[in-house]
Order: structure tokens, then sequence, then C-alpha cells
């Protein structure tokens, strides 16, 4: 038998955490979780912990959801894994037909692949565009089309001929208008560079509505609307990276829906199988990318590119269990959660070190600030954010930070009154951190 202890101790001689400063682990150890129950999960000591950010944003309904639970014990105890090259089966071909009907405008084909770097994808044509701030994964295609330039400068050499174009940053932009109308001049340098280079340009990457790892960056519809137009005559792809905010995080099942439109790719992934299994899916809108793969054998033409777990039928089936909880219950009930995060924001928006408060549907983020006057950002070495989120982990809350934007990003399905704890923790937290 091994005790929490010994845990630790195996952990700190061989482990390599993801996104992690391991000397940080000298001062903290991690924390060994052993339960997860909806919104909570429970550490080694039996403390519960309320899940604000759905361990990096993927679990969608609550830890050990039983109708998940159920539907992976069965696949599993059925068929838990087989080569999809040549083979398909049940959950893989009717989850590749719900999602095409579902993503708003319809889609033609489904590709797999086992997490959302590897569905961000590779090049056809030779450059892609994203924007400044942008996240769509690390592995190096993924990384080449991200703008956040912690991930960026150490691999630089490595990465594709990417341009970069600032995008909407409500947050600091001098234009003054609202989130909802604003998009008119954040817009200007999409467009001028889409003059300028579409002759080269491959497709453009967007997260739609939230640039989820740029500090909960959110942005109006209208751009997305304007972006689509732009694309679409510039004769350059639009890739739609949905995977933080699809599936009901912005308050309807895909973000693109807010802005009316149907981008050529979409990009899933993270809340597919409501956090059970690493997985994802690229929906693709017509035919004529699949049919530029299509031909005789002696063509050559094949997408020959694959992943082992491609497919996987146990991950297939989770994501259409998810579809079948989101449609038939979460949904409806998800305005009532919407709002009751709008009260939990406005209870800290008056907060002295509070810069903004913001929210996109479900998703909420606190941009704390040193002064509000000038909206004077904290030195990056006092860790604000940082130490909210240790002081909120004593209180019983995980809300680990991007920089100093506390967020929150809770299962769609956390109750009410955990929510409103998670709020008063946050609250708390942020005071002590703040104020002192
Ligand atoms: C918008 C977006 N795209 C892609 C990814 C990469 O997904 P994964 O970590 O599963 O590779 C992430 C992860 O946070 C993301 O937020």
């Amino acid at each position: 038998m091994t005790g929490a202890n010994d845990i630790l101790q195996l952990d700190r001689a061989h482990v390599w955490h993801p996104c992690t400063q391991m000397k940080d682990h000298e001062q903290q150890p991690p924390l060994e979780i052993v339960r997860g129950d909806g919104s909570l999960v429970f550490d080694a000591a039996g403390r519960r912990y309320i899940d604000g950010i759905s361990s990096w944003w993927v679990n969608l309904l609550g830890h050990a959801h039983p109708r998940l639970t159920r539907v992976l014990q069965e696949q599993a105890a059925t068929l838990e894994q087989v080569i999809f090259a040549g083979f398909t089966h049940a959950p893989g071909a009717r989850l590749a037909a719900r999602l095409c009907a579902a993503a708003p405008g319809g889609y033609a084909k489904v590709f797999y692949a086992d997490c959302g770097s590897a569905a961000v994808g590779q090049p056809r044509k030779r450059r892609f565009l994203s924007i400044v701030g942008a996240y769509h994964g690390e592995t190096l295609g993924a990384l080449s089309v991200g703008g956040l330039a912690l991930y960026r400068e150490k691999f630089a050499p490595l990465l594709l001929d990417t341009l970069l174009v600032p995008g909407p940053d409500c947050f600091r932009c001098p234009c003054q208008q609202t989130r909802a109308t604003c998009a008119a001049e954040c817009f200007a340098p999409m467009q001028a560079a889409l003059d300028a280079h579409a002759a080269d340009l491959a497709a453009v990457f967007i997260e739609p509505l939230v640039q989820c790892a740029n500090g909960m960056n959110m942005y109006s519809p209208v751009y997305l609307k304007k972006l689509a137009a732009a694309c679409a005559a510039a004769g350059v792809h639009l890739i739609a990276d949905e995977i933080a905010v699809g599936f009901g995080r912005t308050g309807t099942l895909f973000a693109c829906e807010q802005a009316g439109i149907a981008p050529d790719f979409m990009c899933l992934s993270k809340g597919l199988t409501g956090g059970y299994l690493p997985f994802a899916a690229v929906l693709v809108r017509d035919l004529q990318t699949f049919d530029a793969f299509y031909g005789e054998h002696a063509e050559q033409k094949a997408f020959y590119h694959s992943h082992s777990y491609t497919g996987n039928p146990m991950a297939c089936r989770l994501a259409l269990e998810t579809l079948d909880i989101l449609e038939t219950e979460v949904l409806a009930a998800l305005p009532a959660r919407i709002t009751a995060l709008q009260h939990v924001l406005a209870s800290l928006a008056g907060l002295e070190h509070v810069g903004e408060t913001r929210q996109c549907g479900f998703i909420g983020a606190i941009e704390l600030v040193a002064a509000r006057a000038g909206k004077r950002a904290y030195p990056p070495e006092q860790r604000t954010g940082w130490q909210v989120y240790r002081a909120a982990l004593r209180r019983g809350a995980i809300l680990r930070p991007l920089g100093d934007v506390v967020y929150f990003m809770a299962p769609l399905t956390i109750p009410l009154d955990v929510l409103e704890e998670l709020g008063a923790i946050a609250r708390d937290s942020i005071r002590e951190v703040t104020e002192r």
C-alpha cells in the first residue's frame, strides 16, 4: 500500500509536471487528488476543492458523472479500441454524423485526432495567419499559429512562418466602445493583412469570442462576422478553434453560433468527452478539401496522416453521451447559471484592485491591477494572480490564474450554491492578497 507521503516522494523523484516551474514544488508540493464528484475534487487528506476551472477547461459536466462513467464502462467492456483505418464502429460513425449536424451551418466530414493540439493540424498552402495572444496548442504546428510570446519564444527557430496580426483587446483598447459594438477599429489590422497577403495564405486561425489562454480576452461577435466575410472575400480558409469555447461554454453549443458564421474548419476537443478522455475532432464544412485528397490509389493523394488513437470508441461513446446530456439537461439550465455568474462577478467588480470583470456565457474573468487609474498592471514578479490561487486553494477552491487574471470556468453543472461559494472564496482571496 502506498501512503500520501510516498506518492509525493515518487512524484518529486520522477514526475515532470506540465506548465510548471518545478522548483516551485520545493515550497509547495503538488496536491494529491484522489477522487472527484460533480464540481468537487478531494485530496488525500479528505479536503474538498471546488474545481473552478474545470481542470484546465476539460471537465464540462462535473467529475465522475454517473452517465459518462456508465457508458465508458460499457464501451470498455465491449470494444475499447480498434484501428480506424480500414475499420469503423458505431460510436465513431454516429458521432461524426451528430457533430456534422450540430455545428452551425452543417458540416460534411469529421477527422478524429487525440488532443487539441493535434486537431489544429498541418499546412496545405504556405502560410497561416493568427492574432496576437492566440493559443492553439503545443505541437510545432499548433505552436506556430500561437501568438503568446511565453510559449513561442524558446522554440521560435523551429516554427512555421506565421503572420501574426494585432487582434481585439477590449481591456486595453483605446477605442472605448463596449464589447458588444466594438470591432470596427480592432478589425483594421486583420483586414490590412488579408488585403496584403491573401494570395499567400492557407488559412486564418481564430479562437471564437474568447482567447482563453490570453487572459480570457473576450471580444465581440462582430469581429468574427467581419472575419468570416473578409476570409470568404479573400479566398482564405477560416479555421475556428472551439477547443476551449465549444460545448456550451459561451452560452451556446458553439461560440460561432453567436456570430452566425460557419467557418471552413472547426477544431473541437476538451469538453468533447466531458473531460474523460483525450480526444479531438476536426469538422470540415465542404467537400473541396476532402476532394483534394480523393482519387485513385495511383494518384497518391490520400491524407496519409493519423494518430494511433484516432476514433477511439470509448472517446466517441463519451462524446455522444456528452452531447445527449448537454442537449437534454444542461443547455436549458445554462441561462440561470450565466445569470448567477453575472451576480458573482458584480460582487467582485468593486474591489479596489479589480480593473475589470468580464463575462462571456459561463466564462468569467477578473483582471487584477495595481491601480485602477490607467489600468496599471502589477509587476509580474509579484505573481499576484498566483498568490490569489494559493489563497483560494487554502480556502477550498481551484482558481489557477492566467497571469493576473483570475477566472471562472467551472463545470456547466455546478450547483448554484457552490458557484456562490466559489465567488466568496475568490473575493476573500483577492482581498487577502491585494489589500494587505
Ligand atoms: C483554444 C485551444 N486550442 C488548442 C488547445 C490545445 O489542446 P491540448 O492541450 O488538448 O493539446 C488548447 C488548450 O488549452 C486551447 O485552449
